[in-house]
């Protein structure tokens, strides 16, 4: 009887190293892909650049392989246990580091049933890093960005999005990374937020940035980065404008605005009622959102609804009211927002509207209950996390220091050594600097 094989890849880039495994599959007998989902590779890293359709559809069509099925965790055991293979083929990278244990594991359930782990030699002089890194240069285009937040979200727990007010930001919110037990932790996405583009330019936060002046310094970040990108829309401004902002950040690529049911003069929320904060009517709010939705030409692009009712200090049913009249007008996800300190309000928010809504995405914005890691707001059922100004409040101080330090001083001596990075440093910090 044909033997059953099966092999475990992620397929973003297909190489001759794949191939080779492949093909010393098929020597053993008929060879099935399991072809990681999205979900099952954002576990542990950056999202695929094509998506899970794409990838198997190649899968598919390579030579050697006889079928393809999703493997939807990180680990193997739930597609061996359904397919019980004598063999599972993989390349002899895996006896080290992160991914020593999922090998043991396999290793341990092909046991069972008398199957056989086979390690293939690593093919040399390949390696899927640098063609990642090769493919970070090729960059993106306006339509794989856009719709990378909708996949990001149905892909992860939780989608971590990072302030950007400039190019540099957005290298950092592409790049910082840290590894923790084999697991890299990165930012999956930005937030152009209105405070920290008024911030930037020395203006108030209240609409006086206009678009066409924020969208200069937005394609600077376009420029250099592939994630996806929230826009923080204030208010849409009039029904009429909103559908033309609506057009203009769809075509740029951007996957998402966020307009907040504020009326007059809109003063930043975390003011809370020291501020007159007006919310429009619910009938006014739901008119903007459906406007909105009506222009907007392609379905990847999302609207997001910012209830402020608790900024404004009113209770929670009422911002419950408001988020699921929104969402019936069209919004595709719900951002709540609060200044309290505990959190308790946004908790009750998110559980209540969880139990009426399992489906339309939560946004918050952590800026006031900062204590409340990304856990716990995965469990009150939030699917995206704002850190919606920290690369502005972190970089004022510094620079505000080092001022200061140049002042005390008369030279540039100390400010250098306790506040600067090297100049050799700064020179090599954007790719491509040197020929
Ligand atoms: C922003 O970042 O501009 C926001 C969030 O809208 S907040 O400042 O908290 O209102
Ligand atoms: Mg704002």
């Amino acid at each position: 009887m044909n033997k059953k094989v099966y092999v475990g890849m992620s397929a973003d880039m297909i190489h001759p190293g794949h191939l080779n495994i492949i093909k010393e599959a098929a020597k053993l007998g008929s060879v099935t892909v399991g072809v990681l989902t999205d979900e099952a590779i954002a576990s542990y890293k950056r999202l695929p650049y094509l998506t899970y359709e794409q990838r198997s559809e190649i899968v598919k069509s390579l030579k050697g392989v006889d079928c393809v099925i999703p493997q939807k965790t990180l680990d193997y055991v739930p597609n061996l246990e359904l397919l019980k293979p004598d063999y599972v083929v993989h390349g002899d990278d895996w006896k080290e580091g992160i991914q020593k244990a999922t090998r043991q594991h396999v290793i341990d359930t092909l046991a069972k049933w008398g199957g056989k782990v086979i390690d293939i030699p690593y093919t040399k002089g390949i390696s899927s890093t640098k063609l990642n890194e090769h493919l970070r240069e090729i960059g993106t285009t306006p339509e794989i960005r856009q719709k990378r937040l909708r996949r990001l979200i149905n892909a992860k727990k939780i989608v971590r999005i990072l302030e950007c007010h400039n190019g540099l930001c957005g290298l950092i919110a592409e790049n910082a990374c840290v590894e923790m037990n084999g697991v890299k932790q990165q930012f999956d996405g930005m937030w152009s937020s209105s405070l920290t583009d008024s911030t930037s330019k020395g203006k108030p936060d209240i609409e006086a940035v206009d678009l066409t002046t924020r969208l200069h310094d937005l394609n600077d970040i376009l420029e250099c980065t592939t994630k996806p990108i929230i826009y923080d829309g204030d208010t849409g401004g009039k029904v009429e404008h909103f559908a033309f902002t609506v057009r203009t950040l769809e075509r740029l690529g951007i996957s998402a605005v966020i307009i907040e049911d504020k009326v007059g003069l809109k003063q930043n929320s975390l003011f809370g009622t020291d501020a007159v904060q007006m919310q429009d009517t619910i009938e006014g709010f739901c008119h903007k959102i459906r406007t909105g939705k009506n222009a907007q030409v392609a379905d990847d692009f999302m609207i997001i609804s910012r209830v402020e009712s608790l900024i404004a200090g009113k209770p929670v049913e009422d911002a419950l009211e408001r988020a699921m009249a929104y969402v019936s007008a069209g919004a595709d996800g719900v951002m709540i927002h609060s200044k309290d300190k505990s959190g308790e309000d946004i908790k009750e928010f998110c559980t209540r509207f969880r139990k009426e809504n399992q489906t339309t995405p939560i946004i918050v914005v952590p800026t006031t209950y900062n204590h409340i890691a990304e856990d716990e707001l995965e469990s009150w059922g939030v699917n995206v996390v704002i850190y919606a100004n920290h690369m502005l409040r972190s970089a004022y101080p510094a620079m505000m220091n080092c001022a200061k330090s140049i002042l005390r001083n008369r030279r540039s001596l100390e400010a250098a050594n306790e506040y600067c990075m090297p100049i050799k440093e700064i020179l090599n910090l954007i790719p491509g600097t040197k020929q």
